[in-house]
């Protein structure tokens, strides 16, 4: 398995000689509006807190992020992102059998095959929307011990909605099966929050979701990422392997003050929404690029001109995702993220030149 991943804007500058400011990146999706102004505010205060270690509990981070989240302070579990998160939740919980959706996200394969689980990949058609087909998905369900949903799903885009999530959560529990929510990319949704599954945690002890910083608050560099659960032998086992100090000061700083950013939470989802729905619409009137809609702050889209669209975006500077490397998916298959309007139809407008150019 190829674990690429996008937003290796230094890999990009090395290969082209070209300096990494000047490159537009598609292939990682972050915030387009940036920091937030409250988060960057105590980053500038912070710099005299690295003479000291960060409180091994980081009681005022899960202070913060359990009035965010509306949860308790005891059922965070922080990770050197939510990558770190995984790969201990995986290392963990070592299921003997686990479904995961194909294609999703790459790393939780990667952190199961490790833990020693053997996996099943459950593919999302793309005659369905790529959406989940429950009747389907609880089926297969039944033969594993652990199911591992990304909602909204990385790379489609697609969001299972709460109605189905809570059937899963009723069947995982019925069966008594861990249940592993991956919600990156949630604070991005139309319908927000009432479409996360944080608030049946307390409901069911198997569940665990995770949650990250990077995505929605534009800190990729950070690395401060989640678990939600409300497992005490997760707990115990958390606080008794996990090693200290795996958040840094400045992701703490940065996090507590961008939860109590509500214009920039608020202006981020509202501009994000419009301007997916702009570059949804301008890529659907290009010849040759069918894309779909999408829960996220990206798209995924299929591409049936002929190839090399990556490799001659990059000429131009801009970075997109192939998404060759998920289970399902082949070169056909591109994600882009939704970033300003202005980055967004200059996408849009090189896409229409690299087509108009291999069709004269
Ligand atoms: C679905 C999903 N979960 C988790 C992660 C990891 O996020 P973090 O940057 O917090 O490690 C990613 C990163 O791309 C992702 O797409």
């Amino acid at each position: 398995m190829d674990y690429t991943h996008g937003g290796n804007v230094y890999k990009a500058a090395r290969t082209r000689a070209i300096d990494v400011a000047s490159i537009v990146d598609f292939s990682a999706n972050i915030n387009p509006l940036g920091l937030s102004d409250k988060g960057n505010q105590r980053l500038k205060d912070a710099w005299q807190g690295l003479l000291n270690y960060p409180d091994p509990e980081y009681v005022a981070l899960r202070e913060a992020l359990s009035v965010f989240h509306k949860c308790r302070m005891s059922q965070i579990f922080l990770g050197n992102g939510a990558i770190d998160a995984i790969f201990f939740l995986m290392e963990n919980l070592k299921p003997k059998r686990a479904l995961v959706l194909a294609p999703t996200f790459v790393e939780y394969e990667r952190a199961l095959t490790i833990a020693g689980s053997a996996l099943t990949f459950f593919y999302l058609k793309e005659s369905e929307g790529f959406r989940l087909d429950l009747t389907r998905y609880l089926k297969e369900a039944e033969t594993h011990d652990c199911l591992v949903i990304c909602n909204p799903n990385n790379p489609t885009g697609q969001l299972v909605p709460k109605s189905d999530m809570m059937q899963i959560i009723e069947f995982a529990k019925r069966h008594g099966k861990d249940l592993v929510i991956d919600e990156a990319f949630m604070d991005f949704t139309d319908m927000d929050e009432s479409q996360s599954c944080i608030d049946q945690i307390k409901a069911y002890d198997q569940l665990y979701i995770l949650r990250s910083i990077t995505k929605f608050f534009a800190v990729p560099g950070l690395r401060l990422g989640y678990v939600l659960s409300g497992n005490s032998t997760f707990a115990e086992s958390y606080w008794r392997k996990k090693a200290p100090w795996c958040v840094n000061y400045f992701a703490q700083e940065y996090t507590i003050g961008a939860l109590e950013d509500a214009a920039y939470i608020h202006d981020t989802k509202h501009y994000v929404m419009e301007a997916r729905e702009h570059l949804y619409q301008a890529l659907s009137t290009i010849d040759h690029i069918h894309p779909h809609p999408s829960m996220g702050n990206y798209i995924f889209l299929k591409y049936t001109g002929t190839p090399a669209l990556k490799e001659s975006l990059e000429e131009r500077g801009i970075l997109i995702r192939d998404c060759n490397n998920y289970h399902g998916l082949d070169e056909q298959y591109y994600r882009v993220a939704v970033k300003t309007q202005a980055q967004n139809e200059r996408l849009v407008a090189s896409i229409k030149e690299i087509i108009d150019e291999t069709v004269d």
